[in-house]
């Protein structure tokens, strides 16, 4: 499979499936009870187990797409190498050290 119009398809459906995932995130957050809470978080994570699905097809059906996980940027990302969650350190040469735009994630600046 790699018509393009299908290959379309799963990444819209990818990126459904991802705001969906946020979106239970925010109930999971919102909610009080401890089963309303296990019950966003199963929801959330059937969500998780569709993006797996759809990267695996898109993968199968978009080479250049697949080479990017067979080259190993995924785990490089994965295994917090390069997480862009994780606080970076200054690249050599930064003007303000310790200062990144990756650094600013999550700052309120209100
Ligand atoms: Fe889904």
């Amino acid at each position: 499979m790699s018509d393009p119009g299908d290959l379309v398809v799963l990444r819209q459906a990818l990126v459904r499936e991802l705001e969906t995932i946020n979106h239970y995130q925010q109930l999971m957050d919102r909610a009080v009870s401890v089963e309303v809470k296990d019950l966003m978080r199963h929801l959330m994570d059937e969500e998780k187990e569709h993006v797996a699905e759809l990267t695996a097809l898109l993968r199968q059906g978009d080479a250049v797409q697949d080479r990017m996980f067979v080259e190993g940027h995924a785990e490089a990302i994965g295994r917090g190498k390069a997480s862009p969650l994780a606080k970076p350190s200054a690249p050599t040469g930064s003007s303000v050290p310790g200062l990144t735009v990756g650094s600013l994630i999550g700052t309120s600046f209100a």
